[in-house]
């Protein structure tokens, strides 16, 4: 049994670790523990002692050692004498703020718990375990479920809060956190995700510091700019060794991370909705759901914590034919052709992919309205036949001649003011009456929060993949979101926009799949924009980044490789001069950069020789070789592209008979040793072989391997390594 209740105690146990609750003497729900699997039941670590200025709670009388805001909680409401950041706060109807969450009752369910309208692991097997925790506040009759899921094969534990008003009057949610956890004792380091267009989630690691660190976005994505994903750690941690728990949250909105060192030097971490952008009224009898968060603790380094989520996302979260399954090798005409093609010079490009191997022709941005650039046509779904003639019909059944399938770009969420769509229904667009709106990249944002937007757009989108043979979407959106405002909603709901936005985009996302579900989706967001669990739920992968330029891409992807499995990575080869940096790397260091995701091209393979056309021929059939590996083999990190002189990751398969490493040298070096790499997770009993050599599985662990002389920069290392 993964959940036991035993007295006032509760246990959820994963393969490695325990998650220790208890409801202490006051009806307080206490976090006990998180970490290490352990018999013992940990309260022991609890510290009473005189707390000073925090205070106590009415029913602790003169007891002045015990206090909300000292002792570990499991989810803490504000304005009831925890000073430190909350996981729930609520205006009352008499504007107040105080709550006071007392349990009530529990139960254990079997199965996992479910979330409506929004992603959520989930467990086909039935071997996961739901506890389900209620806690009520008796003087506004606001209550909290606390929903936590244990599923047994992985070291994951799942949260979210439903909270219901069983109060007469309405109330106001300020805060509606996913999870909480108090970590009492220990030294941390805080690690997180952050960049900006191009360069998304490097990773960044500092020491924790007193008071409050944040992480969030407000822009109504997950962002660019953060990610909704953290890792607090051990000073002494490292890949493969060390403590650290993670945490992930399955949304695509704005989000928030905060964590607090406090007074006593205990440390918590907050994660939910970002709360600059959310107010929910929560009538009498209404119910909110809080999106979910991941979590994972391991005692084996970061290693172990990122096998975990891989884990977790690619069998839990991704859906759908194409979770498993393999994923066609694609060629894209964004960076070939930007918006200036039409049927001819898709087809050239089409034509030639097609001879050295590509299964996927996707038609980028333009095909549409008057979409002639940027400034203009989106939201009106229909050809445009001065630039495809024949139609997409006509298109798709040449490419479809060809051998290969066909895929098209579409932004559903965005709208141009020069468009038809915004000249019938301008008050689809998220604006403020009587305020000019904000426009990014041109466009404005259609409110994804009405109903009659998202029908609109769904009748839309069925009618585009209905009227050929369309295997892929590139679903797109290029901007953050502001002005936020709902010609729909009252104005006591305003501050409900921004998650109702994500809930409509959500609704239109799974009537989509289920439509269509032979269809592969590939989120994108200007890149990796809204790169995170929640989007993975409705699409396997996801376009990593604008930026194709190798050398970034592998800092970019290393990045991304703590939370989120190498299956769910968009990354194609395209020209150098690279477009967004002008950097000219090895066509073969780009591809096996690209190899590290669904891999594909982003160029008009007739504008290369034909030395480098050959050259992408082998990548292909090797790609194809290696796809299983790479999607399903673990993935381990070799280097650290941001403080080594090379980017090396590896792939072993499950029964580790195979290895392949990938990576560049950045950096050649005249006169110098070749660097050593030592491998992991191989088999050390097993000899492999590789290139005629025979190596022992514990010789290429403890010694590693000499990487070729690099013979100029960025210098491209595959080593393929089979069980002998
Ligand atoms: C942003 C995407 O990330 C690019 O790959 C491309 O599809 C453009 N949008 C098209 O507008």
């Amino acid at each position: 049994m993964a959940i036991r209740i035993n007295d006032n105690n509760f246990y959820l146990e994963t393969e490695n670790t325990a998650y220790q609750i208890q409801v202490d003497r006051y009806d307080v729900l206490q976090h006990i523990w998180y970490g290490e699997k352990t018999n013992q039941n940990m309260d022991y670590l609890l510290d009473y002692h005189d707390t000073g200025f925090s205070g106590c709670i009415y029913d602790a009388g003169n007891e002045r050692s015990y206090s909300v805001d000292t002792l570990p909680q499991e989810y803490p409401a504000s304005g009831n004498g925890d000073f430190r950041i909350g996981a729930l706060s609520v205006r009352h109807a008499d504007g107040s703020r105080a709550l006071d969450l007392r349990y009530k009752s529990s139960r254990v369910l079997e199965g996992k718990y479910a979330i409506p309208g929004l992603p959520a692991v989930y467990d086909e097997n039935g071997n996961a375990e739901t506890l389900e925790i209620v806690m009520c506040d008796k003087v506004s009759g606001i209550e909290v479920v606390l929903q936590y899921a244990v599923i047994p094969d992985c070291d994951v534990i799942t949260r979210c809060a439903v909270i219901k008003n069983n109060g007469t009057k309405p109330a106001e949610l300020l805060n509606a956190g996913s999870l909480c956890l108090d970590i009492p004792n220990g030294e941390w380091e805080w690690i997180h995700f952050h960049g900006r267009h191009t360069l998304e989630r490097c990773a960044e690691r500092k020491p924790l510091l007193h008071g409050i660190q944040t992480s969030s976005s407000s822009r109504g994505t997950s962002s660019h700019q953060q990610n909704p994903s953290v890792i607090l750690c051990s000073p002494e941690c490292t890949e493969t060794s060390g403590k650290c728990v993670g945490a992930a949250l399955v949304y695509s909105g704005g989000f928030e991370t905060n964590i607090e060192v406090d007074q006593l030097n205990q440390t918590r971490l907050i994660m939910g909705i970002d709360t600059n952008t959310f107010c929910w009224r929560l009538a009498p009898g209404e119910v909110f759901y809080t999106p979910e968060a991941i979590l994972s603790y391991s005692s084996g380094g970061l290693e172990k914590l990122s096998h975990n989520f891989h884990h977790i996302i690619r069998n839990n979260i991704c859906r759908g034919k194409f979770k498993a399954s393999k994923r066609p090798v694609l060629i894209n005409n964004w960076e070939a052709t930007y918006f200036d093609f039409d049927e001819n010079s898709l087809f050239n490009i089409a034509e030639k992919a097609a001879q050295l191997g590509v299964e996927l022709f996707v038609m980028d941005d333009g095909w549409f309205g008057n979409r002639n650039s940027d400034c203009s046509g989106l939201g009106d779904w229909s050809v445009n036949t001065e630039k495809l003639k024949n139609g997409l019909v006509g298109l798709t059944s040449k490419i479809k001649q060809l051998g290969m399938d066909f895929g098209i770009w579409m932004e559903p969420e965005m709208v141009s003011e020069d468009s038809n769509l915004y000249r019938t229904h301008p008050d689809w667009a998220i604006k403020i009456p009587n305020r000019d709106p904000i426009r990014s990249r041109y466009q404005l944002v259609l409110d994804m929060s009405r109903k009659d937007v998202v029908d609109y757009l769904f009748d839309a989108i069925s009618k585009i993949l209905s009227s050929a043979d369309i295997s892929y979407i590139k679903w797109d959106m290029n901007r953050s979101i502001t002005n936020w405002y709902s010609a729909e909603l009252s104005h006591e709901r305003q501050g409900e926009a921004a998650h109702r936005y994500v809930l409509g985009l959500y609704d239109l996302l799974e009537r989509i799949t289920s439509a269509f579900p032979d269809i592969l989706i590939e989120g994108c967001s200007g890149g990796g924009g809204r790169f995170d669990a929640g989007m993975l739920y409705y699409c396997p992968q996801i376009w990593c980044s604008d930026n194709t330029d190798a050398y970034d891409r592998t800092k970019i992807q290393y990045g991304t490789s703590f939370f989120y499995p190498v299956s769910a990575v968009g990354s194609h080869v395209s020209v150098v001069p690279n477009h967004q940096t002008g950097r000219i790397t090895p066509i073969e260091s780009r591809a096996v950069t690209a190899m590290a995701g669904s891999f594909g091209y982003e160029l008009d393979l007739n504008q290369i020789d034909d030395k480098e056309k050959h050259a992408v021929r082998n990548q292909i059939e090797r790609y194809k070789q290696y796809q299983k590996l790479i999607y399903n083999g673990t993935y381990y990190r070799l280097s650290n592209p941001f403080e080594d002189n090379y980017a090396l990751w590896e792939f072993v398969s499950e029964d580790k008979s195979e290895v392949l490493v990938h990576g560049m040298i950045f950096r050649t070096d005249s006169n110098a040793n070749r660097s050593c790499i030592q491998l992991r997770g191989l088999d050390r009993n097993k000899y492999y072989n590789m290139d005629g050599k025979i190596y022992g599985g514990a010789a290429l662990e403890d010694g590693g391997i000499l990487l070729p002389q690099p013979a100029g920069d960025y210098y491209p290392i595959e080593l393929y390594i089979r069980e002998n």
